[in-house]
């Protein structure tokens, strides 16, 4: 990828998982190492961009000229995500968000006392669709999209009801690729059409997927 395709540019990246705490010492997560939106950030960050990287609980190094800001809730993602969001020319949602939190966290650990227990959950708020719909909304809204079937109508769907311009899906039922897999492949779909990234490193997808939005940043200002 041309170092200099995206200078100039600010570039909001979302990654990781989140964690929303059922006690101190339990919480409700996705399975997420948070490598595919690392990936996006160092990339973009050679690529020129100014990169703002706000990250789930991972255990991942920082990229080089990137600024990160940790969060662990999905509320405080949102928080962090909207609080950046001034100024940015391209928002992507990389992170694996919990769809559902504890309505209440309790503040001691909860004993194993009944043979079941029950947790009453609300959804998180999502953050990609309020990004898209937000009036600091960037030129371009990013998704992505994990599938384990019928990807082409789950992720042309998902396209259209978050008002995004561009999704990444990727089948996480492939082997050796998705989740915690130091490979990925991805099948991108705007309005229209539907490219191709084939199976490569992280770092390679990521390289193929921000030359697509480089190329839809075209010559803006
Ligand atoms: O609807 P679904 O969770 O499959 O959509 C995935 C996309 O939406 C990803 O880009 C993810 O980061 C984003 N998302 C979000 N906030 C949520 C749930 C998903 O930003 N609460």
């Amino acid at each position: 990828s041309r170092p200099s395709l995206l200078s100039g540019r600010q570039v909001l990246i979302s990654a990781g998982p989140t964690f929303e705490d059922l006690d101190p010492v339990r919480f409700l997560g996705n399975r997420s190492s948070g490598k595919m939106g690392f990936a996006l950030a160092a990339v973009a960050a050679a690529m020129g961009a100014r990169v703002t990287l706000v990250a789930g609980p991972v255990s991942l190094a920082t990229p080089p000229g990137v600024q990160r800001v940790d969060v662990r809730r999905a509320a405080q993602m949102r928080d962090a995500v909207l609080a950046a969001l001034p100024g940015q020319d391209v928002y992507i949602g990389a992170a694996a968000v919990a769809d559902y939190a504890p309505v209440e966290t309790q503040p001691q650990k909860i004993k194993k006392t009944g043979e079941t227990l029950a947790v009453q959950l609300v959804r998180t708020p999502d953050i990609l669709a309020e990004v898209a719909a937000h009036a600091a909304r960037p030129h371009l809204v990013v998704g992505f999209a994990a599938e384990t079937n019928d990807l082409d109508t789950y992720a042309r769907d998902k396209l259209r009801r978050k008002g995004l311009d561009l999704i990444a899906a990727n089948d996480v039922s492939a082997q050796g690729i998705g989740f915690e897999s130091e490979d990925n492949a991805l099948a991108v779909f705007d309005a229209e059409r539907r490219f191709d990234i084939p199976r490569g490193t992280k770092t390679a997808v990521a390289g193929a997927l921000l030359a697509l939005i480089a190329e839809r940043l075209g010559t803006r200002a």
